[in-house]
């Protein structure tokens, strides 16, 4: 099992300096939240973790990895899944082939490994469209067909980005719930997020960014004792 550090990192975007010394770190089986209103540097976070974005000063490290020297794609083969903040499906492939397109062994040996029926029985939706066409999916299922590609290439850390946001409550909810199954499976997950309930249900520790930096770390126990950090950085 691995472990993510990041170190005092600083990311860009061409000139615009948009992280400034950025440090997280998530142990095996831990499901750890990024919270942060609108434009605070939640999504950089994740790309510079992926490789989407690259950290020019600071370290990424998983393992014995130094992940700011490596493409997305060897990132991923290292175990990393990401669902980024845009639903990515193929619309003209139906759910099924979209779940079997990101069908990849995982490294952890232990683990036993998604199959397109594992997807099917933590959403029981994509089942009942499994012959549909990806395009015609609902935002909400479009998320769970996303997330469940993500699954089938066998992550030992998921990188969520705003997986609910833009989605009506009842299936916000239901999303929720499927996340949590995720973490209590035991697998380690960084979560993206502005809305502190949502966050609390799936995460263990937060950090709260604003400006580009981190201004706060802790449980969410005792984030939920801080209202001043809230009241600051939060949307409540
Ligand atoms: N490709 C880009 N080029 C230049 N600036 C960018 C680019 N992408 C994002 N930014 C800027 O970087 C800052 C951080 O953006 P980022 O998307 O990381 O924030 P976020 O916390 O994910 O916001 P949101 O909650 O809206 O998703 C913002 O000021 C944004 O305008
Ligand atoms: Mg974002």
């Amino acid at each position: 099992m691995t472990r993510l550090v990041v170190e005092d990192v600083h990311t860009y975007y061409g000139t615009s300096h948009i992280l400034f010394g950025v440090s997280i770190e998530i142990s095996p089986g831990e499901s750890v939240c990024l919270l942060g209103r609108n434009g605070v540097g939640k999504t950089t976070t994740l790309k510079t973790i992926i490789g989407l974005a690259r950290a020019k000063t600071g370290s990424v490290r998983y393992g014995d990895a130094d992940l700011v020297r490596l493409r997305p794609d060897q990132i991923a083969r290292l175990g990393i899944g990401y669902v980024p903040d845009e639903r990515i499906i193929f619309p003209d492939l139906t759910v099924r082939e979209n779940l079997e397109i990101g069908a990849k062994p995982g490294l952890d040996e232990t683990r036993k490994p998604w199959s397109v029926e594992g997807i099917f029985e933590l959403f029981p939706k994509l089942e009942i469209l499994e012959n549909n066409l990806g395009g015609y999916l609902s935002g909400g299922e479009q998320q769970m067909l996303t997330i469940g590609r993500t699954l089938m290439g066998n992550p030992d850390l998921l990188l969520l980005d705003e997986p609910v946001e833009g989605l009506a409550p009842v299936v916000v909810d239901e999303l929720m719930r499927q996340v949590k199954l995720l973490k209590e499976s035991g697998l380690s997950i960084l979560f993206a997020e502005q809305n502190i309930r949502f966050a609390t249900e799936i995460s263990d520790r937060a950090y709260v960014l604003e400006g580009g930096r981190i201004r706060y770390h802790g449980t969410m126990q005792e984030l939920h004792d801080r209202s001043d950090v809230k009241e600051k950085y939060l949307m409540l």
